[in-house]
């Protein structure tokens, strides 16, 4: 038996939902994870400084007895969206970031950004004040192939944008390809990237080969090997810019398993099991406190935090369960495709 103790890990990009949903998810994340940046796709979006306060109330009234799990906050991005509320919910504690969705890019991204020159104002403010923009790097043009989304949002959007803004601090969400990855270490500033669990671990033959796997089913789409294999090599680096963003999504199995399922992987249960795993299995298991519990907070400008989660290695494999349930149904946990050897406490 091998044991590992960390300081307590973050999840830097988790999707919580709202009600009975909320309530059956949340206990997953706060039981291993210290603080989580809070997506804020629900429908409707958490647009405004009142939205997110009162969403913030939710999940804390959501929390299970005892619990001291903190949620970082987020501002859905639209054009319409006023700088000075941005910057006063800044300001207040209130958020942490501000998520910029292109319009139609994924679930419930019906109100995000069709022209980046319309949003200028709120970026300009949140460089000026060191709020930092989390994104959702990839283009939504019809006639650009799904695999090829976010190299092209790299080319036409990001790379312009940190051209015309390069004060602004950027997190390029759930990196899923090589060039997500290349882009990021050749940035020598405000450039950062979070890497989900379930793209450490699955290409798009998981996805697709000996039958289509809806619960692998997610955005950005899982991509070729080489691209998970460059994943792997950032995560497990201890690189700086790179830390773990579950995107955690859950959506029940009847929304996933349907004529057009949802988009999503719900891995919040066993992700540390996984993680441990993944750098164990790369001989990086020294680097997994950097991925999970430091890098993030230095570049949120946070704490690390004081407590700390210790992993155990068993000898024989841990067992997880293949469903939560929550009031609104079943969701199924991330699969990895392998046997899980450790728990966590
Ligand atoms: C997310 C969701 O379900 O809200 N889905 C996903 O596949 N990751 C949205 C997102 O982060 O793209
Ligand atoms: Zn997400």
């Amino acid at each position: 038996m091998t044991s590992l103790t960390i300081r307590r890990p973050d999840d830097w990009h988790l999707h919580l939902r709202d009600g009975d949903m909320l309530r059956g998810v949340l206990p997953e994340t706060a039981r291993d994870f210290a603080r989580a940046i809070i997506m804020p796709n629900l429908v409707p979006p958490v647009v405004t400084a009142k939205d997110a306060a009162a969403y913030r109330d939710r999940i804390m009234a959501a929390l299970p007895k005892g619990s001291d799990f903190q949620p970082l906050m987020t501002l859905y991005l639209t054009e319409t969206t006023d700088p000075a509320d941005v910057a006063a919910a800044y300001a207040d504690g209130l958020i942490n970031a501000v998520k910029l969705y292109p319009a139609g890019a994924t679930t419930n991204s019906a109100s995000g950004v069709k022209d980046i020159t319309a949003v200028m104002p709120v970026l300009e403010k949140m460089a000026q004040i060191g709020l930092p923009m989390c994104v959702h790097g990839e283009v939504t043009d019809a006639d650009v192939d799904i695999f090829d989304r976010e190299a092209v949002f790299i080319d036409t959007k990001l790379n312009p944008l940190r051209q015309r803004l390069p004060e602004l601090r950027i997190v390029m969400e759930h990196v899923t390809t090589k060039d997500g990855i290349d882009y990021i270490t050749a940035a020598d500033q405000n450039l950062a990237g979070t890497i989900t669990t379930h793209h450490l671990i699955i290409n798009r033959n998981h996805l697709l080969v000996g039958g289509i796997k809806p619960h692998y089913y997610c955005l950005p789409v899982a991509k070729r090997e080489e691209h998970r294999l460059a994943l792997r090599k950032a995560a497990t680096s201890g690189d700086s810019r790179f830390f773990l963003g579950t995107d955690s999504a859950p959506h029940t199995d009847p929304n996933k398993l349907c004529d057009c399922g949802c988009a999503g992987v719900f891995s919040a249960t066993n992700t540390m099991a996984c993680l441990a795993h993944v750098f164990e299995q790369d001989g990086a298991l020294e680097n997994l406190e950097s991925f999970a519990s430091l890098n993030g907070p230095a570049y949120y400008g946070l704490p690390v935090n004081d407590a700390t989660l210790t992993l155990t290695k068993h000898d024989t494999a841990v067992n997880f369960p293949a469903k939560i349930e929550t009031g609104e149904g079943p969701v199924t946990l991330f699969d990895p495709g392998f046997a899980l050897f450790w728990s966590t406490s």
